[in-house]
């Protein structure tokens, strides 16, 4: 593996697959200090430079473990590391949370405390709290990369007009701007196609999905339980918050051909669907999820086959609706008054 993307309008370089730390030191679903430890040792090895985990992962062990493999391995600055606010550090406390300036202040001390270095690389909104004026958000994030305690910004789980709206008044008064998004994206979950990937490509943004096997969904590794939940083990019949999740006739199908496909090219349905996924128009880097170095090393293999997806992108494809059935000629195909001309942007 030797080629990097840029994030965004920086001049970041990662590699197209992100390890996910989401596991790390998480009780019942994750992954022991141990397996954890040889993860991260597996992905260095493997040539990646782009960690991802959130102050309210595992309750701050996620961090915790980073923090003590990254001194261990003497590897924080090759690696570009990211981390989230928004997730409670004091649930008890109003202010503990969200997106407002004293929680964002307090999750990076936080942070950097557990991580053991004094500058974050990509520092994410994880989620929209649905209260904290955007203004508040950019001006605190633009203080802190001009104090060198962040190299650059990212949202997550936001509405796209959000995105929008903070790039914007960061770009129009000087501040720094929003250069990736990370949302859920996966072959069984496509919505960000209607507003966010169209809004990432005006403003130049990068995509860095989240979830690409759909939580493990993907790998075929569970059949159909009579009651619609899942059979077989993982996530999704090991811990009660993913065992409530059903899943629809159309992914089932959407799996019947990602297995055929997989099985046609030679590869496991896991890579196929992360290959699907890394190679999306915006996709700067994929986070990959694993529980154990067995899947790990079975995910990093991804990009090494050419995966046909034409098939897959189509079967998966999100239902259009208002207002973008109107633009979608093959839905719409003879408006009167929107002639059929062929307009190109210059390349
Ligand atoms: N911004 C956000 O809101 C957000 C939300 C979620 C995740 N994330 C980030 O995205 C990362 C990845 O998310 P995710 O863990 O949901 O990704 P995912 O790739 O969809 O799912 C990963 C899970 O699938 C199973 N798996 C993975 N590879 C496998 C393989 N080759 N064979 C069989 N099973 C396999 C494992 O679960 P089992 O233990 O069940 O085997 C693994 O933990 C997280 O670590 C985190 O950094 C961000």
């Amino acid at each position: 593996m030797t080629h990097y993307h840029l994030l965004g309008r920086t001049g970041l370089r990662v590699s197209p697959l992100a390890l996910g730390t989401m596991t790390f030191g998480a009780p019942d679903w994750g992954s022991d200090e141990d397996t954890s430890r040889a993860i991260f040792q597996r992905y260095l090895e493997w040539g990646g430079n782009f960690v991802d985990s959130a102050v309210n992962y595992a309750g701050g062990a996620s961090e915790e473990l980073l923090g003590k493999f990254l001194a261990e391995t003497g590897s924080r600055e090759r690696i570009v590391l990211a981390t989230k606010f928004t997730g409670a550090v004091d649930a008890t406390d109003p202010n503990g949370w969200g997106n407002g300036r004293k929680n964002i202040l307090r999750s990076l001390d936080t942070s950097l405390r557990r991580l053991g270095t004094d500058y974050i690389d990509l520092y994410w909104l994880h989620f929209w709290d649905t209260y904290t004026p955007v203004e508040e958000i950019v001006s605190t994030l633009d203080t802190l990369v001009r104090a060198g305690k962040v190299r650059a910004v990212g949202f997550s789980d936001v509405p796209a007009w959000y995105a929008a709206k903070a790039h914007t008044l960061a770009v129009s008064r000087g501040l720094e701007p929003v250069n990736a998004l990370q949302m859920e994206y996966s072959l069984v979950e496509r919505n960000i196609e209607r507003e966010h990937v169209p809004a990432m490509r005006d403003m130049g943004m990068g995509l860095i999905p989240w979830s690409p096997l759909g939580g493990g969904f993907l790998t075929g590794k569970y059949t159909r339980a009579e009651d619609g939940r899942l059979s077989g083990d993982g996530r999704f019949t090991r811990f009660e918050h993913f065992r409530r999740q059903r899943h629809g006739d159309q992914k089932w199908a959407i799996l019947d051909q990602l297995v055929k496909v997989a099985g046609e090219v030679g590869c496991t349905p896991a890579q196929a669907a992360l290959n699907w996924v890394a190679n999306r128009p915006t996709v700067t880097s994929t986070i990959i999820g694993a529980s154990t170095r067995k899947q790990l090393d079975d995910n990093l293999g991804a990009l090494d086959f050419d995966v046909p997806h034409d098939e897959l992108t189509e079967l998966s494809k999100p239902e259009p609706h208002h207002p973008y059935n109107l633009y979608d000629r093959s839905v719409w195909p003879q408006l009167p008054f929107i002639p059929d001309l062929d307009i190109r942007s210059q390349p």
